[in-house]
């Protein structure tokens, strides 16, 4: 389902990382759809400029895991615009780990870095820019991994609690300031360009749609949305806090359909 575009952003500075492909490029989309001006930041540099070249907005090859990339990230949105509004860091990897005995050392550390570090540090040199802005929203992407156990990502699992207790300890650091500071987390997303070949979206779809209770496997304009939710004035009594978007995969237990055969009348 797409939003119609109703000026929710007009006057907003965003910087988006990983904003060359899936989760990140919808949020691009709508942000400048709603009148945000757009740095998409990202490591993919032959995508990136493609997509931001399509929706008016600029591009910034970046690393997130570099201080250096993520300071000159932020300098590029506020020589273009003079300020910045909204971060959403969003930049992730999800790599194969196997299990924790097998996963090598170099994947674990390059989940940490990238999920991790990627977004501490677009805290840490984003957090300047909204406080001559007066304040502003910085967003995280999560995910459902950092809420439940899911075999064989352990990693990916510890980065993304990670991003959620990050969240919530910067948001009290800055809530004077006007910072809001909020994550999403995502449930199964097919988005495929970066996190599954293009081959093996739709039967990723079809496999991932029992997960959710609402009967589908999630799309990028999902959280897309919650990230314009977050970013913009509508959520601005909310801070610390994770939004989960996620079907109702972490919500409703379907164990206990299984124990009641979802005959309620005996209970
Ligand atoms: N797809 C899902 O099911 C799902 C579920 C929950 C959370 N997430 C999270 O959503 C976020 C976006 O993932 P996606 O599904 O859109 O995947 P994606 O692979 O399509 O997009 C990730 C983007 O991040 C960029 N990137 C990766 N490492 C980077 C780095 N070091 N520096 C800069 N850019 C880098 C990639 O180039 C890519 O453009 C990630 O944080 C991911 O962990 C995804």
């Amino acid at each position: 389902m797409t939003t119609q575009s109703e000026g929710r952003l007009d006057g907003k500075v965003a910087v988006i990382t990983g904003g060359a492909s899936g989760i990140g490029e919808a949020t691009a989309r709508l942000f400048a759809s709603e009148g945000a001006r757009v740095l998409i930041a990202d490591r993919n540099a032959e995508r990136g400029p493609e997509v931001a070249s399509q929706i008016g907005a600029r591009f910034i090859e970046t690393d997130v895991r570099s201080g250096e990339d993520v300071q000159a990230m932020f300098a590029a949105a506020d020589e273009a615009w003079g300020r910045i509004d909204v971060i959403y860091n969003n930049a992730g990897v999800g790599p194969n780990e196997d299990n924790v005995r097998d996963c090598p050392e170099k994947t674990f550390d390059l989940v940490y870095d990238v999920n991790i570090r990627g977004v501490w540090l677009g805290m840490k040199y984003g957090i300047p820019h909204l406080e001559r802005a007066g304040g502003g929203s910085i967003i995280a992407t999560a995910s459902v991994a950092g809420l439940v156990g899911l075999s064989g990502i352990a990693a990916y699992c510890a980065s993304k609690g990670a991003v959620i207790a990050m969240v919530r300890a910067a948001a009290g650091e800055w809530a004077s300031s006007g910072i809001r500071i909020n994550c999403i987390c995502p449930g199964g997303i097919a988005t495929g360009q970066g996190w599954l070949p293009e081959e093996r979206i739709e039967q990723t779809r079809r496999d991932w749609a029992s997960l959710h209770p609402l009967g589908r496997s999630g799309e990028a304009i999902d959280i897309a949305n919650a990230a314009l939710f977050l970013a913009s004035d509508a959520s601005g009594y909310i801070t610390g806090q994770q939004l989960v978007v996620d079907g109702g995969w972490t919500g409703p237990d379907s164990r206990y359909d299984t124990l009641t055969g979802r005959d309620w009348t005996q209970l």
